[in-house]
């Protein structure tokens, strides 16, 4: 297996304790955690089922469990009925309804305050306008949307009537939308005129009638949010603005109760092969584990204000700004734009002057902050934090002294969350005010999640600090139901070693003496470019798609501030050109890539070869592709290649 990106923090001994002002104040406690962790050891699923029946309002409660009669297709409260947007806004009406539940702030400046009365009349009179559009329990609903207040109320509006959502990150490109719309057989699409991000407009509503174009036979009506007033079109008989679409209709709407394994959503996410796969995600497991960590991680109390900078087209953005907040009547701010507009103090600007009390980012933006220098955060007060999280990939122990030091003035515990779309909500973290941390390590499994670390054979790898496949031993809650249409896939992606018996994330990682778990990197062929997974695969398909392109293979590599860019090696129909260099096709083929997929997959260096190198077998050689493109010197056997010479050109040097 690749061992790559293991870090710098092989050899880091730093240790923090949260203060005892901080324990003071929380809510998780360490005895507390000490009695969850105990009870889940002497019987998981009843613990589980503990926490279902304290978290969830259910409709009609559950009499089983866990159903693991069908495994890996586990089924947990399948007898229980519940709404998930119910349990998100009608049950805060009682004594949260003045509450502020958004804070949202635009791009522009622009600021709403958006209560729980007030958000729950906004879900229903949208829910109305789904359903008189013929949207009924069980179809899907595309949501392609700039992050505003309107994403999290389409996406409430789905749950509250049961149609299965699946959103769509504003940078996918129109082919990346045609995909999704056609593999869910959507029925309509939710998106805007458009959304500001970087100081521009992004053309939501063109790339959505370029996406249309294509094909997507199934959508019958487009709704359009009317966010910048711009000039779109508007196609008639299709496209309805959302003023208009809900015009009229009542602030009330009964939710429709579903079975906790009704889909509530599905979201699609890079494989290593083929195409993008629809993570296929349930009610009643899914919210109970984005309130239980809400609660564990986030330690929330009613006096928080809470951000987590995530885009709704992410995983992060579904649990931790659409539902968990919501579901633990949290007040959250949801910021529409990028964090270097007008200039890079604008995420502190926003925890200033919203009184953010816990910030929840991902290492790329951390890294790209911290080389804007400490000036800029300097210079605002930020001493209403208290807890600070990070996700999406290893954040390096540089960037999270950074953080530690400079954003929470050694006050706040670092969270660094490992999960995945997959598993809907964390698995392996710390609990702030219980948890020694370790700048770079996610700390331990939480309550009910059995991790473990294992070798080829499926055996624990007990010898602190050797690398090994990142396993999940035990089914839990908020765990990937099935890919969409396709139960094969599920199986053989998730559950293709040990017989089927364990959870395989596709992460290799170590424990250390203490048993600390520290996420080394993917096993498969995926790059993570700024907390983006992208599979090669898909970006090599763009590229090959392309004229003037035979073949392609595109391997990451490590990079200060996206985590990893993506490096692509490419042999043109006909010839090579001279020397290897050609500006001109590069800059064309990276647009190609970009309007393929989109600007997160752009390669950042292109090189020319007369050929890949393969094996016999025809493999790429992809661990020699990335020695290349990491300028290391190449320890791999290449003598079985049919054609030496090209190495030099792929090294550039030919
Ligand atoms: C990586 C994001 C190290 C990991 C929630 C995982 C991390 C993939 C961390 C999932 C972390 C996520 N430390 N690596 N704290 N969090 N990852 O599906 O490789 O977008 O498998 O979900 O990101 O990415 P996804």
């Amino acid at each position: 297996m690749s061992q790559q990106n293991i870090q710098s923090s092989l050899h880091e001994m730093r240790q923090f304790t949260p203060s005892a002002q901080f324990i003071e104040t929380a809510s998780m406690t360490p005895q507390k955690l000490a009695q969850l962790y105990e009870q889940a050891e002497m019987d998981n699923v009843a613990f589980w089922a503990q926490q279902a029946r304290d978290e969830i309002d259910w409709q009609q409660p559950f009499t089983t469990t866990l159903d693991d009669s069908n495994a890996p297709f586990f089924r947990w409260f399948p007898d229980g009925t519940l709404n998930a947007s119910y349990n998100c806004l009608d049950r805060q009406l009682k004594n949260n309804a003045h509450k502020t539940a958004i804070i949202f702030e635009g791009e522009p400046g622009d600021i709403e305050h958006i209560s729980y009365q007030e958000l729950h009349k906004r879900v229903c009179k949208f829910a109305n306008a789904l359903k008189s559009h013929n949207v009924t329990k069980g179809d899907r609903v595309i949501i392609y949307m700039p992050m505003i207040a309107q994403a999290v109320i389409a996406m409430q509006a789905c749950a509250r009537i049961g149609a299965i959502h699946s959103v769509v990150f504003g940078g996918f490109s129109s082919e990346s939308l045609k995909d999704r719309i056609e593999d869910t057989a959507a029925k309509i699409v939710i998106t805007a005129d458009g959304g500001h991000r970087g100081g521009k407009i992004i053309e939501l509503k063109a790339t959505t009638d370029a996406a249309l174009e294509m094909g997507c036979d199934t959508v019958e009506t487009v709704i359009v949010y009317k966010r910048t007033g711009h000039s779109i079109n508007m196609k008639s008989g299709r496209d309805i603005w959302w003023s208009e679409a809900e015009k009229d209709l009542p602030e009330q709407c009964e939710p429709e109760w579903v079975d906790a394994t009704h889909p509530l959503f599905l979201l699609y996410t890079s494989g290593s092969t083929g195409k993008p796969k629809g993570i296929q995600h349930s009610t009643g497991g899914y919210l109970l584990n984005a309130i239980t960590t809400m609660r564990w991680v986030f330690d929330i109390q009613d006096s928080d204000v809470f951000w987590c900078t995530a885009d709704v087209g992410w995983i992060t953005g579904h649990t931790y700004v659409a539902y968990g907040p919501l579901a633990t009547g949290a007040t959250m701010v949801i910021y529409e734009g990028v964090p270097t507009v007008p200039d890079a103090g604008r995420f502190w600007d926003i925890c200033q002057r919203q009184n953010v009390t816990i910030f929840y980012t991902a290492p790329t933006a951390i890294r790209a902050l911290m080389k804007a220098g400490d000036e800029i955060p300097n210079k605002y007060d930020l001493s209403k934090l208290r807890i600070l999280g990070t996700v999406g990939e290893p954040i390096n122990p540089e960037a999270w002294m950074w953080y530690y030091d400079v954003i929470g003035k050694q006050r706040c515990p670092i969270v660094d969350t490992w999960w995945q779309t997959e598993t809907g909500a964390h698995m392996i973290a710390p609990v702030p005010a219980a948890t020694m941390t370790k700048p770079g390590s996610c700390t331990r499994a939480l309550p009910g999640i059995d991790a473990a670390v294992v070798n080829d054979d499926g055996v624990e790898i007990t010898h602190p600090d050797q690398g090994g496949y990142l396993v999940m031993r035990k089914p839990w809650p908020s765990m990937i139901q099935t890919v969409w249409g396709d139960d094969d896939r599920y199986i053989s992606t998730y559950w293709p070693m040990f017989n089927g018996k364990y959870y395989l994330a596709g992460d290799s990682a170590r424990r250390d003496a203490d048993g600390y778990f520290w996420i080394m990197g993917r096993i498969d062929d995926v790059l993570n470019v700024s907390g983006h997974r992208l599979g090669t695969m898909e970006i090599e398909s763009a590229l090959v798609a392309h004229p003037r392109v035979a073949e392609a293979a595109v391997v990451g590599k490590p990079h200060d501030v996206k985590g990893e860019s993506v490096f692509s090696f490419v042999v043109l129909k006909g010839d090579r050109p001279e020397g290897g260099v050609d500006n001109d096709l590069t800059q064309e083929l990276r647009a190609w890539v970009g309007e393929k997929i989109g600007a997160i997959a752009k390669p950042d260096e292109i090189r020319y070869a007369d050929n890949l190198p393969k094996t016999r077998s025809g493999k790429i050689m992809r661990r020699l592709l990335r020695t290349i493109a990491q300028d290391q010197e190449i320890t791999q056997d290449t003598s079985t290649l049919e054609n030496e010479s090209i190495i030099p050109q792929l090294q550039g040097k030919a």
